[in-house]
């Protein structure tokens, strides 16, 4: 495969990522960093659309760039950056907002799902504007790939009509991205209720397995999953969720195939499969948490990569938002 550009974000809006977030993007981001130019980016103006925090906030970008580095980026690899360092973002954002019409942003049911969770009155207009700037991110860098996961892909679409309306109505100026969501892991879903989604949001910590979780609190959790009814260990997404979740996270870390698994825990039981699981996610992760315990010892260094990182990102983006301001006619 030749080179391809590759663009992905994360929003540091919470003390650390999960499960979800690993299997269904960061993992995919490792691997595409080698043999492609990756562009990454903690998305830390998105984190402005919920609540604000400011020494959370500052704490929380810090850890998400410890934990990317510690789960495997490289800065050498890729360019790994933040986005309100990088202020094209900013730029190409408004202009997608002028090319994006009320209705199809209004149809995005991310948006949908937040705001009702906090009731309509209280999401602010940067909730409702979210995409737009998110398809900024994606087209400044001409990106080819946009590894996510599941319920990313309603955003990429968005992306794709932005940017080919643009292109039509203004001549070539932006590359059609595709979403890059894998097949398993691309929705993990929460232990203690597994027909939702693992989410930052979700309700209780109880269902969400955290990087920087210690290893007890993790095998705690996974132990007191939600199960299903029967005692078979089998992947049955519509009967047995919390199983196939289960199965799902097993097989993602350690390689092993489900049918593989199945066999292996035939006539075993849900306790004995759950200590599997649990010894499975506590050895995956620990090194990981050590490692970005370790990085945030040394502030002044990461924040340094992240320069470094915001530097080649700028050159990239700056010829993107020179391109697209010629092209809407504005006078440079
Ligand atoms: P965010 O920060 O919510 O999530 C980061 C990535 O993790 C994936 N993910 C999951 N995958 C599988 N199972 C889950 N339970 C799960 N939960 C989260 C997400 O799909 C995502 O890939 N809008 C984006 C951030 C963003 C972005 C971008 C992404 C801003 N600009 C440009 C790609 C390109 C978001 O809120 O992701």
């Amino acid at each position: 495969m030749s080179t391809k550009r590759i663009l992905s974000g994360i929003q540091p809006t919470s003390d650390s990522f999960h499960l979800g977030n690993y299997l269904g993007a960061l993992k995919q981001w490792v691997e595409l960093q080698d043999g492609n130019d990756a562009f990454y980016c903690i998305v830390d103006l998105h984190a402005l659309t919920g609540d604000i925090d400011p020494t959370l906030l500052r704490k929380r970008i810090l850890t998400s760039a410890a934990q990317l580095i510690a789960l495997g980026i490289s800065p050498e690899k890729s360019t790994l950056f933040v986005q309100s360092h990088v202020a094209e973002h900013n730029q190409l954002g408004w202009i997608m907002e002028c090319i994006a019409g009320f209705g199809e942003a209004n149809r995005m049911t991310q948006f949908k799902d937040k705001s009702a969770k906090g009731g309509a009155d209280s999401a602010r207009v940067g909730l409702f504007t979210y995409p737009m700037l998110q398809a900024a991110d994606i087209l400044l860098y001409q990106a080819h790939y946009v590894p996510v996961g599941e319920d990313q892909r309603q955003h990429i679409e968005l992306t794709r009509d932005l940017a080919t309306r643009f292109n039509s109505r203004f001549g070539e100026t932006f590359r059609i991205p595709e979403g890059h969501i894998l097949k398993s892991g691309a929705k993990i879903y929460d232990l203690q209720e597994p027909t939702n989604k693992m989410s930052k949001s979700s309700g209780s910590a109880a269902g969400v397995l955290e990087i920087m979780d210690t290893p007890e609190a993790n095998i705690k959790k996974i132990k007191s999953a939600t199960t299903d009814a029967g005692r078979e260990v089998t992947f049955d997404e519509k009967e047995k969720p919390g199983i196939s979740n289960l199965l799902t996270i097993h097989s993602a870390l350690s390689g092993e195939s489900i049918s593989n698994l199945e066999n292996q825990f035939a006539g075993k039981g849900y306790g004995d499969f759950k200590s599997a699981v649990a010894e499975v996610v506590v050895e995956y992760l620990r090194p990981i948490r050590e490692r970005a315990l370790e990085l945030l010892q040394d502030e002044a260094h990461l924040v340094k990569v992240l320069h470094g990182g915001a530097d080649k990102a700028r050159s990239v983006a700056s010829a993107t938002v020179a391109d697209t301001y010629k092209n809407l006619g504005l006078v440079l």
